[in-house]
């Protein structure tokens, strides 16, 4: 028998869910995903949640989840969306994880997506029982991030935003957004991921660095044998499916 819960990850392209063993950390129905409506206003988002579990759920009708857990890549404070970085600004402020709620007519737990990654990997992936301070960043539109200790996650931590190299948000410079942008060849991305890295180390010393969204598909072939920085540093194991299980688990452990 399953212990299941429903992960939903809400992005600025996409919205996926799935129901998810949380015992494993697996997924035991199909991911939907259906493009996020633009403009992403809380309402158009919300609909489009509430259509995308709709069909995960008549995927799997025998499968009650316990809990729904749902990420959003913001801020995101005592359910409250704190900023809007890369979806509408009507966010800030908004009760989001209440109007989620009504959406779908249960409770729904509302984290941010890096803090919801960063879960999925210290619960099932590369930083499971690493102890000591963990980072995990996810590079993609923007950089997210999250910070462990001994497991225990520090939320909202927003290393993306950190002023660097010239730039109000690092973000800017080098996420995987920056490299496409800006056609950065491999070797010149690593080289500013390098930089930035460097510049987390000497302010956290973390035991671990995980390094996931879409830059980790390449981490292997591409950026590791390039980097200088001293912390051990690993891909994300959980990839795209990373988010929905860290909001998955996220509620099933606080629902
Ligand atoms: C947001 C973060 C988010 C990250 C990744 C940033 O721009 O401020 O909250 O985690 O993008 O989506």
């Amino acid at each position: 028998m399953h212990e299941v819960a429903l992960g939903i990850d809400i992005g600025g392209s996409g919205i996926k869910a799935a129901l998810v063993d949380v015992v494993t950390g697996t997924l035991v129905t199909d991911r939907v995903r259906l493009a996020t409506p633009q403009p992403s206003t809380p309402a158009a988002v919300a609909a489009t949640v509430a259509e995308v579990c709709d069909m995960v759920r008549a995927s799997a009708p025998d499968l009650e989840p316990r809990a729904a857990g749902a990420t959003f890549p913001a801020v995101v404070r005592d359910g409250v969306t704190l900023s809007a970085a890369n979806v509408d600004s009507a966010w800030i402020g908004e009760h989001a994880q209440e109007r989620l709620g009504q959406a779908l007519d249960t409770r729904v737990l509302l984290l941010n997506d890096a803090d919801a990654a960063g879960l999925a990997e210290v619960g099932f992936g590369v930083a499971r029982d690493v102890p000591g301070v963990v980072l995990v960043l996810t590079l993609g539109t923007g950089i997210g991030s999250a910070l462990f200790n001994d497991g225990e996650l520090v939320p909202n931590t927003e290393l993306g935003h950190l002023s660097f190299a010239g730039h109000d948000s690092v973000e800017d410079w080098a996420s995987d957004r920056a490299r496409r942008a800006e056609g950065l060849s491999w070797k010149r991305f690593a080289r500013r991921l390098d930089a930035y890295l460097q510049h987390l180390e000497r302010l956290f010393s973390p035991a671990l660095m995980v390094l996931g969204g879409g830059v980790s598909k390449r981490f292997e072939d591409k950026i590791a044998e390039r980097l200088k920085v001293e912390t051990p540093v690993k891909a994300a194991a959980l990839r795209n499916e990373a988010g929905i299980v860290g909001a998955a688990w996220y509620a099933s452990l606080r629902g």
